[in-house]
């Protein structure tokens, strides 16, 4: 029996991407390892959007240089952003690799490691698939309760960031139709998934068909689902481009009760002289108009984001903008990214100008003004009920699970022995906050929506109230 092995780096979507790589190898016949020594095929799946990608590729690379000592049959391959990035080039610039395969050409996978194993040379396939996109549908896992999970509504991106290598990666954007979303969220669903994630690089600028031009369709596809699907019970999105913050999508946040109260937004930087080199096309006081829309709309709504310090040219006035602007949104929490210059980027014409020191002194003043709003944003949790999606046990205390709120807070929950609430929406006091996370408990189920049966699991039994 062929066993595989696939390690991921970057986003989720490459998260997503691994996923459908072990569904087509499964397909196959090939069967999951953890050992790198009992694999006979291994695929990292890379990210190239900061730092040294293909270096870091190389050297863990080069530490499997044993195992193809050990197992002249073992298939190595690059996939993910490096490989569509380098393609051929790095099969001629790393001696021990056999396949290198682009995001849109996974399903090819086993083909090519048969003809490799048939004695074909390594090879490398980085091909878009512009006339006919394909969209592999995840399968449901049933056996392992997955109470969440990612469903891909476009791909590709059309912005042009300056400092971003996704567009060159990833290609030109692509959307899925509704109808085949749909199916496989009622699917993931009907096996027992209650939380999904709709995934894009700029997931909001969704459109039914067509080249995305004219206002996104992504609100009326989210209604879509909310309808057609009505056991799901949360229906989150990843990344939002705040440009496609539109009227109609703030609407739907008001009126689709599926959709949480909270919203990773990108900002990137609160200087609009940053923001215009980066070519976001929006200014700090759109983005704050926009968001203080929705919050006004939607109460209690909690923001994070993604900030990129040390762009070429950003002064410390630039970063005291980008702070200021992380307290007028009031973010929970954010990603926080020193600038990397990227191959094939417009950025690359700018000097990287600003000090690995100071990036480094940046980034550490950012994370300390957004620690401290997530620090004083939990303790106001405390006393409060919070509606918690109860994701997974702790494995050293079996009363104790965790999930995450409506406004995505992290959730620790005790319940009555016995219960296992995977699964359910269940309500709970918070009696503690951590530096990070909510220690709470349950307090009773919550009938907000029935939940198909979960045949696997013990009925919930929590009690209606407690003292
Ligand atoms: N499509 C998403 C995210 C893309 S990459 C979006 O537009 O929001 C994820 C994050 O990596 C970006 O939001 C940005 O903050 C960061 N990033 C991208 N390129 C970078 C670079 N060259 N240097 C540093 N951070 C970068
Ligand atoms: Fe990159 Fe900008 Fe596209 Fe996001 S929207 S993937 S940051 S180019
Ligand atoms: Fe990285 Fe590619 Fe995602 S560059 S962030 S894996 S789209």
């Amino acid at each position: 029996m062929k066993r595989y092995l696939v390690q991921t780096f970057g986003c989720q979507m490459n998260v997503h991407d691994s996923r459908r790589i072990e569904e087509v190898l499964g397909d196959h016949g090939y069967l999951p390892t953890e050992e790198a020594a009992q694999a006979d095929v291994i695929v990292f799946n890379t990210c190239s959007v900061r730092e040294k990608a293909e270096q870091k590729l190389r050297s863990a690379i080069g530490t499997y240089r044993g195992l193809k000592a050990d197992n002249p049959d073992l298939v190595i391959v690059v996939a993910g952003c490096v490989a569509q990035q380098e393609g051929d080039k790095l099969l001629r610039q790393i001696p021990h690799l056999d396949v290198v395969i682009g995001p849109d050409n996974i399903q090819e996978l086993p083909a090519l490691v048969e003809h490799l194993r048939d004695g074909a040379p390594p090879m490398a396939r980085t091909v878009f698939d512009m006339d006919a996109p394909r969209f592999l549908t995840a399968k449901p896992r049933t056996q392992a309760h997955e109470v969440t999970s990612f469903v891909t509504v476009m791909k590709g991106c059309d912005e042009r960031c300056t400092y971003c290598i996704v567009p060159y990666t990833r290609g030109p954007e692509r959307y899925r139709p509704a109808v085949d979303i749909v199916n496989e969220i009622s699917r993931l669903v009907a096996g027992g998934v209650r939380e999904i994630t709709l995934l894009g690089q700029t997931v909001n600028s969704w459109h039914s068909q067509g080249s995305g031009e004219g206002e996104s369709e992504f609100p009326a596809l989210l209604a879509r689902i909310a309808h057609e699907v009505p056991e799901l019970v949360r229906l989150r999105y990843t990344s939002p481009h705040p440009r496609h913050l539109t009227p109609a999508l703030t609407a739907a946040h008001a009126e689709l009760s599926v959709l949480p109260k909270h919203l990773h937004l990108p900002v990137q930087s609160g200087s609009d002289r940053m923001l215009k080199r980066m070519l976001r096309r929006y200014t700090a006081a759109d983005y704050l108009a926009r968001v203080q829309g929705l919050q006004e709309r939607v109460p209690g709504l909690t923001l994070s984001t993604d900030v990129i310090v040390g762009f070429p040219g950003e002064t410390d006035q630039d970063f005291e903008a980008t702070l200021q602007l992380v307290r007028d949104a009031g973010f929970i929490s954010l990603f926080g990214f020193k600038y990397s210059p990227r191959p094939h980027t417009p950025a690359l014409k700018l000097e990287d100008d600003v000090p690995e020191s100071v990036k480094d002194e940046r980034l550490q003043r950012l994370f300390q003004v957004v620690e401290a709003q997530q620090r004083a944003h939990l303790a106001s949790l405390v006393g409060q009920r919070v509606e918690v999606l109860i994701e997974t046990r702790d494995e050293a205390r079996p009363e104790r699970f965790s999930g995450r709120s409506e406004r995505n807070e992290l959730v620790h929950v005790d319940v009555p022995a016995g219960a296992d609430p995977r699964g359910t929406l269940v309500q709970a006091e918070v009696i503690e906050a951590f530096k990070h996370s909510l220690h709470a408990v349950a307090m009773g189920a919550v009938p907000r929506r029935e939940l198909p049966a979960q045949p696997a699991r013990q009925p919930v039994r929590l009690p209606l109230a407690s003292a």
